[in-house]
């Protein structure tokens, strides 16, 4: 099977959404990754509700919300009638995570879980069942454009072992810092899916980096 590639909007051109979000649905990517931030949650503010609706009026591709907000149950609804179709939240955001995710769900969504850099993966050793993607950050979330933690490789191996032991059908996404060359490494390690926002929008020729990234292959 091959790598699930999803573009992070906040590398896009605002000025001209449209017509990156036609690109990415031209392109080979399979989601569309779009970040949401709330300047409390994280030291940085990004776009909302009103951007994500528009972008679903002309989107082909699923939705992949990432929602790096405090108290994120209190927009399932709002962000299930914008169009996402996967709505991540942050553990470290979450005080009763197995109730949001069950919410998620029965709106018709598939659920995703956020890692930080510092959250082991074994705090979730007892949801991993009801999760349907982990997205493990290997960037500290808030900013495109950093560098890769390489010791989320570790948290990629770890996390695999655990989906294995428990049977779960669980996806693992990795989000910040993807290039070639870490994708690669990601994709050996067992990642199902890879977000990139900066290597795709800054390249010369985004729609050939998307299919560049949907061609890895494990080592
Ligand atoms: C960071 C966001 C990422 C971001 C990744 O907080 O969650 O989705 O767009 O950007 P790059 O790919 O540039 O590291
Ligand atoms: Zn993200």
């Amino acid at each position: 099977m091959s790598v699930i590639v999803s573009p992070s909007l906040l590398a896009a051109d605002f000025m001209n959404l449209g017509k990156d979000v036609e690109m990415v649905d031209r392109s080979k990517a399979d989601w569309i990754h779009l970040d949401i931030m709330d300047g409390v949650f994280v030291p940085n503010i990004s776009y909302g509700l009103p951007v994500v609706s528009q972008i679903k009026k002309i989107a082909r591709k699923p939705l992949d919300v990432h929602l790096m907000i405090v108290q994120p149950e209190r927009y399932i609804e709002a962000f299930h009638k914008a169009g996402a179709d996967i709505l991540t939240v942050h553990l470290e955001a979450s005080t009763h995570l197995h109730r949001t995710l069950q919410q998620i769900k029965a709106s018709g969504m598939k659920a995703g879980v956020a890692l930080n850099p510092h959250t082991p993966v074994s705090l979730l050793e007892d949801i991993i069942q009801d999760i349907d993607v982990v997205l493990i950050m290997s960037v500290n979330p808030g900013f495109g454009g950093q560098s890769f933690i390489e010791h989320s490789l570790e948290k990629v191996k770890k996390l695999k072992a655990l989906i294995q032991a428990t049977h779960s059908h669980t996806l693992i996404e990795i989000d910040g810092g993807v290039n070639f060359e870490t994708g690669r490494e990601l994709v050996t390690a067992g990642a199902d899916a890879l977000v990139a926002g900066s290597f795709v929008f800054k390249s010369e020729d985004p729609e050939a980096t998307i299919a560049g990234l949907k061609n890895l292959k494990t080592e």
